[in-house]
């Protein structure tokens, strides 16, 4: 039976591992580990930034995840079960899923099944907005789409609870900003079926953070 090992160091070195993304926060690493395949998230070190402030930023973020990929599981928002972290290594081991990011469907897919992802989308942001939290960078490259079509949302290390409708509405700019700097021909559509499943969860309450969300785009903050 799978369990957390909270401090267990995952020594990263000694497992089997083929890498899977390098981005600029993180390595996804796809390894076989207790038998089963799952995916180690590890964030090294920037040597740009002040080395204490790197190491505090890769610590409270990798806490963070751990911590949100677990709750907003609670909630009914498919995310990977967490198995592991070593925080002083900045590790965290979670289920793989087995898939292709949303961004990259987006891409090839029809407009209809484009349609009906963005409204999945639309909805898993409605259902963490309902229980105030925010995911921090609700991009199409933080959903996964697996095999049998499920949606399910990754990288919780900027995503928060106790959110405020200032909060909520920077979620829903940064949303359109991704469509818009990633999709830019399906923009309308992506946003409007986005916005009929989010609205469908939220009711009433998704009128104030989107009118919060318009005033943040003319702001202009945020870009
Ligand atoms: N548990 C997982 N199972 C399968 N794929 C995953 C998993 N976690 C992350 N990925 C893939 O790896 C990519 C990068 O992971 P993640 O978004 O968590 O890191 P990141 O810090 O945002 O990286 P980047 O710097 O590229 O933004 C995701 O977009 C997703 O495609
Ligand atoms: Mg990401």
């Amino acid at each position: 039976m799978a369990h957390r090992r909270t401090g267990h160091n995952l020594e990263a070195q000694t497992l089997k591992k083929q890498l899977l993304t390098l981005g600029a926060e993180s390595a996804i690493y796809k390894v076989e580990y207790w038998g089963r395949t799952l995916a180690l998230k590890w964030r090294p070190i920037k040597p740009y930034l002040h080395n204490e402030i790197d190491k505090l930023l890769r610590t409270s973020r990798t806490s963070r995840e751990c911590k949100m990929l677990t709750f907003v599981r609670t909630l009914g928002v498919p995310t990977p079960a967490v198995y592991s972290v070593d925080i002083s290594n900045h590790l965290i081991l979670m289920d793989f899923i087995e898939g292709q990011q949303f961004k990259q469907l987006a891409s090839v897919s029809s407009k209809k099944r484009i349609t009906t992802l963005c409204r999945e989308f639309g909805k898993l942001l409605g259902t963490m907005h309902m229980s105030d939290v925010v995911h921090g960078d609700p991009t199409t490259s933080n959903a996964v789409v697996d095999t049998q079509s499920k949606m399910w949302l990754v990288d919780f290390g900027l995503a928060e609870k106790n959110a405020t409708i200032e909060m909520k509405g920077v979620d829903m700019h940064l949303l359109r900003r991704a469509y818009e700097t990633t999709h830019w021909d399906l923009q309308e559509t992506m946003l409007e079926s986005t916005m009929d499943g989010y609205i469908d969860i939220s009711g009433d309450n998704a009128e104030p953070v989107l009118t919060r969300a318009n005033k943040i785009r003319e702001r202009g903050r945020y870009h």
